[in-house]
This record gives C-alpha cells, sequence and structure tokens, in this order.
C-alpha cells in the first residue's frame, strides 16, 4: 500500500470507535482506491463502545451476529481479508458454539464473509479450547498483547497456538519502547542490539516478535516510520540471531505489564474485558517502570485505535 494511503488510514481513525474506524477505513479506500491486493484489511466483531469508547460489555446476540457482519462490510465498502471476535465478551455468556456456527454460515459459498478467515483475540486457553471443541471452521489466529513484558504469562496460550496451529498476532509489540524510555532492564539490551543493526530499539521488537513466530500488528500515523515498518518487514530473518532472541526474553521476564490490562474500573457485577493474560495480577501491571510523562492508559488508547500494522493488516 502507498504510504499516503497508509497514513490517511491511521490518522483518519485515531480516537474512533471500531464503527466508525470502519467507516473512515471505507471512505478513505473508496476515495483514494488503492489495489486490494495491495493491502491485508482486519476487522473484528466488537461490543458497541463502553466506558471512553472503548469496547464495551454488551455482548452481540446471536441473533444479531449477521447484521452485525453485514454492517462491517457496509461501512468498509469490501470484503476484510480477516474478521476477528475482539475479545471473549462479545460473545453472550454459555453461547459460544452458536455463536462461532453463524459466523461459520456466514463463509460459505455465496455467504458474506465467503473467502474470509475467522480468527479471534483476547481469547483466554479456556475460551480458545471450548471453541476448538466444536469448530468445523477454525480460528487461523489469536490477536493478543504480546511483547516481551507479556512473554512469561503468555506461555499457556503460546502453547495453545502452536498445538493446533493458531497464528499468533500480537499487538501492542512496541509497549516496552513506550512505556519505558527512561530505563527497565530491556532498555540496554534493546539499545546494544539496535546499535549493533543501526536501527532504533522499536525495530528490535518488532523482529523479536517475527522471531518468536508471531505477527506484529503495528501502527503510525508518522509516514517516515509507515516506511520504516515495511522496511523491517522485509529484513533478512537471521537479523536478530538467537543470542540476541534469548537475551530480549531474559531482561523481558524481569517485568510484567500489559498496555491492556484486565478492567480495573468496572462497576461490580460486569466482568473485565481484556483478558489474554488473565493469570496476571492487575497490581503487576498497573505501573511501567520509569514510568513516562503519559498515562498507560491515554497512549495505549490514542494507539489501539490505530491501523497500521507490519503484516499489512488494518484492525
Ligand atoms: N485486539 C485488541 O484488543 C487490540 C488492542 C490494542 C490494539 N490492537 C491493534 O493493534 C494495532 C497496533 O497496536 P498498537 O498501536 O498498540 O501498536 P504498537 O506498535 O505497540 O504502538 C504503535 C505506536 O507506536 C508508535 N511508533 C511506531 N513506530 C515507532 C518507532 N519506531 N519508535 C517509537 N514509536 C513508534 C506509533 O506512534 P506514531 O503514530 O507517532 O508513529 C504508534 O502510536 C492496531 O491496529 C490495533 O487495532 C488490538
Amino acid at each position: 500500500m502507498r504510504p499516503e494511503v497508509a497514513r490517511r488510514l491511521t490518522s483518519g481513525i485515531f480516537g474512533q470507535n471500531y464503527a466508525t474506524s470502519e467507516q473512515t477505513t471505507g471512505e478513505v479506500l473508496a476515495e483514494l482506491k488503492p489495489e486490494r491486493s495491495s493491502y491485508w484489511l482486519t476487522t473484528k466483531l466488537s461490543n458497541p463502545p463502553g466506558i471512553e469508547g472503548q469496547p464495551g460489555a454488551t455482548p452481540i446476540a446471536v441473533a444479531d451476529v449477521r447484521s452485525s457482519v453485514e454492517g462491517s462490510l457496509k461501512r468498509l465498502g469490501t470484503k476484510p481479508d480477516l474478521l476477528l471476535i475482539h475479545n471473549p465478551f462479545v460473545v453472550p455468556s454459555g453461547e459460544l458454539e452458536p455463536f462461532w456456527r453463524e459466523l461459520e454460515a456466514l463463509t460459505a459459498a455465496g455467504e458474506p464473509l465467503e473467502g474470509v478467515s475467522l480468527g479471534v483475540s483476547n481469547f483466554r486457553p479456556q475460551d480458545l479450547e471450548a471453541l476448538l471443541s466444536f469448530a468445523k471452521v477454525k480460528p487461523v489466529c489469536n490477536q493478543i498483547e504480546y511483547h516481551p513484558w507479556t512473554a512469561v504469562h503468555s506461555a499457556p496460550i503460546l502453547a495453545l497456538h502452536a498445538k493446533h496451529g493458531i497464528h499468533t498476532q500480537s499487538y501492542g509489540p512496541l509497549v516496552p519502547v513506550l512505556k519505558a524510555k527512561n530505563g527497565g532492564a530491556l532498555k540496554p539490551v534493546l539499545d546494544r542490539i539496535a546499535k549493533r543493526l543501526d536501527v532504533d530499539s522499536a525495530t528490535v521488537l518488532l523482529l523479536w516478535v517475527r522471531a518468536k513466530g508471531a505477527t506484529a500488528v503495528s501502527s503510525s500515523g508518522n509516514e517516515g516510520r509507515i516506511r520504516q515498518l515495511s522496511q523491517t518487514a522485509r529484513m533478512a530473518t537471521d537479523v536478530l540471531t538467537a543470542d540476541d532472541v534469548r537475551d530480549i526474553d531474559e531482561a523481558g521476564s524481569k517485568t510484567h505489564y500489559r498496555c491492556v490490562p484486565g478492567r480495573s474500573d468496572l462497576t461490580p457485577g460486569q466482568r473485565p474485558l481484556t483478558t489474554s493474560l488473565p493469570s496476571l495480577p492487575l497490581s503487576a501491571v498497573s505501573t511501567p517502570p520509569t514510568s513516562n510523562t503519559n498515562s498507560p492508559r491515554r497512549t495505549c488508547r490514542r494507539t489501539s485505535e490505530t491501523g497500521r500494522a507490519l503484516n499489512r493488516s488494518l484492525c
């Protein structure tokens, strides 16, 4: 995709909810008409916006799955390549099987999602195991927050991915750079490798994700960085050595921090929304090492709505 198209897409959807992101995406695609084969388009079935414009806690009724999908397609003006369930709580409690059956039916010949891959996001091991016990169309991927600070707690879900051939998509891959500019055990390791490779430490993190066999879903509203992302994607696969990966693993394992935490601001009775790492206590994720001026919430809200990805995904 041309950098200009990517920049317009990302800057156009900052701070919006998923429906308006789809709308803006559709408008930019209609205006700039990039070749369909030049970009990868991912969208999500998401709950209606809730607190602070974040996805809400209201699930999508099974009877509304078709109309939700049709709404997404209409707003985008084109079929996505991949449709994700944004988190397990998009699905009404206990209704994962009929919900997934609806999606499977929509991928049949002549149906709106024919040719579209289905995936999930923020699914915990128990969600994935339940889904795999009945799915005829298996999810191709699980998009989770994945970077060196979540790696230890991601082990159970990653093991399931490996066992069932489900691809790991990493959102928030740059969290350790964005959140620990002034310190943290990982910083000197990233800096050392970045210097040797003559890249920045953000690039090293993206290479780490790739070395782990996952796909980094990153974003930028900056044209220079968008070019940099596409250059990173073309770097040789062995540019990061096994020792580099081990050093990053080791330094990263000293910090446990998630940018998109389990929700601590829910009223009693509400369930947490983002739960890819349920074993991670909230206390462990509340403060990044040597926190910068931006609060995690503020920066993450801004970045989580952007859509340019290293693998050309638009979420
Ligand atoms: N499934 C989910 O629940 C979920 C949750 C969150 C996010 N996501 C998806 O993940 C994707 C990206 O997530 P993310 O924004 O959290 O990814 P990220 O890669 O961790 O952060 C992206 C941010 O990093 C900055 N950046 C890019 N390159 C940089 C560099 N070389 N040095 C320093 N900063 C750099 C960008 O700022 P500039 O714009 O200034 O370049 C951008 O704001 C989005 O498409 C979103 O849909 C999914």
